[in-house]
């Protein structure tokens, strides 16, 4: 068990960190200025993951940001949302619809992005059942996908990640269509000869699980499962097309995408998905003050008297603060266009990485990118996660933060980070990669 042992005999628990890391020790960060982050021991770290989990946007220290939520908190910390409200969820719901997709213009607020694709699930079954339709219960995602940890969440996790296996017999409904991963598509095909059949094949599945029992499709518009994957063109309207043919919602989850993380406000600006509804979380506030969001368009409330929903910190006033706040900055200092620049320079300083023999493919948009690892470019072979975990680590001892995901690294800096920063990390990730293909035999 990934236990710290503390004073006392106190322990803390930590998430998906294995013991023999918790052994070696694991730092305790204890500040943060722009992309870098300092442990308890003076070391400094060059984070490319803005902060792992990817919330950071705005970049660590921003003292604006912190003062707006301790302002609130000093002011009104807390008020039931059942019944009450507060300014600031009114004016973030507000703010909201100004800048989420057209369409979207409903908002219930909750503390992180698992809550919010629970409460859009939940809102969207009970729309169908407020419309006569109970039965609707399935939920159909992809293959590779993460929507979070709570219970209707887990049910869409389409990972192999233990987390949802060691929590089965789950809630059931949960059905799954492959991925658009071209770099090595799970169905064998090549685009753009394979005409979207992992779109196409949506069609299939829902007629045999039977179109009345589907409540929504959930996925990113750009999705995090094997690693920054942006889908080919086209890909969404034709999964919107079949959706639309059987009256199933589509929830587009805009958890990492959301708030300029792939250069525009929302991923779905990039593929015409038009949502029925969204989630987000984490660039809501910059991770500055936990808060997640569903975003839900008339459709899909019209039918709904009274929601069936509650958590005590729901429409929280100084998250909303926070989040107010947190749009406010990346309005004003233009990070959203300033993620798409700084991205596209950061995804040619990545190209020429493609030399070693192990980075298959590099790829991304704005300011998120992945660099797919492979033993045999030509096959495409598999890549031992047991290699990527070392890579990782190898950055993280010269004080460089990246992330693995799938078979790939994935980097998503804050949105405010420099030429020279990327400059930086990338001679080091290319020294780690020299490394680590070397150790391989595969230099
Ligand atoms: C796309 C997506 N949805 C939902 C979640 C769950 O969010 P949280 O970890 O804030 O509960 C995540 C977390 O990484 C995510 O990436």
């Amino acid at each position: 068990m990934a236990v710290i042992k503390g004073e006392a005999n106190s322990g803390l628990i930590l998430c998906r960190t294995p013991q023999d890391r918790v052994e070696a020790g694991v730092p305790v960060i204890v500040r943060g200025e722009g992309c870098r982050v300092f442990d308890q021991a003076g070391k400094s770290y060059l984070d490319f993951t803005s902060g792992v989990t990817r919330p950071v946007h705005l970049g660590f220290g921003n003292r604006e940001l912190a003062q707006a939520a301790a302002a609130q908190a000093a002011e009104m910390a807390y008020f039931t949302p059942m019944g009450f409200t507060n300014p600031r969820a009114l004016e973030l719901a507000a703010a909201l619809a100004q800048v989420t997709p057209a369409g979207i213009d409903n908002f219930f607020f909750v503390c992180d992005g698992s809550e919010a694709v629970e409460s859009a699930m939940k809102l969207a079954k009970q729309s169908h059942a407020d419309r006569g339709q109970p039965q609707r219960f399935k939920i159909i995602s992809r293959r590779g996908a993460y929507h979070g940890v709570t219970s209707l969440a887990l049910r869409a996790l389409g990972t192999v990640l233990p987390m949802r296996h060691i929590m089965e017999p789950m809630a059931p409904g949960a059905v799954f269509v492959e991925s658009p991963y071209c770099y090595r598509c799970p169905l064998h095909l090549a685009h753009p000869d394979c005409e979207l059949a992992c779109a196409r094949d949506l069609r299939r599945i829902i007629e045999f699980e039977g179109p009345d029992t589907i409540s929504v499709f959930i996925g990113e518009p750009v999705q995090q499962g094997f690693g920054a994957l942006s889908p080919p063109e086209g890909y969404w309207q034709v999964i919107r097309e079949i959706l639309d043919d059987y009256s199933i919602y589509l929830i587009i989850d805009e958890v990492i995408c959301g708030f300029g993380r792939t250069g525009r406000m929302f991923g779905s600006e990039h593929f015409k998905a038009k949502p029925d509804l969204i989630t987000m979380a984490k660039g809501i506030t910059s991770g500055y003050v936990p808060l997640g969001a569903v975003g839900a368009s008339d459709q899909v409330l019209e039918p709904i008297e009274m929601f069936e929903h509650l958590h005590t910190y729901a429409n929280h006033p100084v998250a909303c603060a926070a989040g107010l706040k947190n749009l406010e900055i990346l309005e004003r200092e233009g990070l959203v266009e300033r993620a798409a620049g700084i991205g596209a320079y950061f995804l040619e300083a990545l190209k020429p990485l493609t030399r070693h023999a192990i980075v298959g493919e590099v790829r991304g948009v704005g300011c998120w990118l992945g660099l797919d690892f492979t033993t045999d470019k030509k096959t495409r072979a598999d890549f031992p996660l047991a290699n990527l975990m070392s890579l990782v680590e190898r950055a993280r001892q010269k004080g460089l933060v990246i992330k693995l995901m799938g078979q790939a690294i994935e980097l998503a800096p804050p949105l405010i980070i420099e030429k020279d920063e990327i400059d930086q990390g990338v001679a080091v990730l290319d020294q780690c990669i020299a490394e680590e293909a070397g150790a391989m035999g595969l230099a």
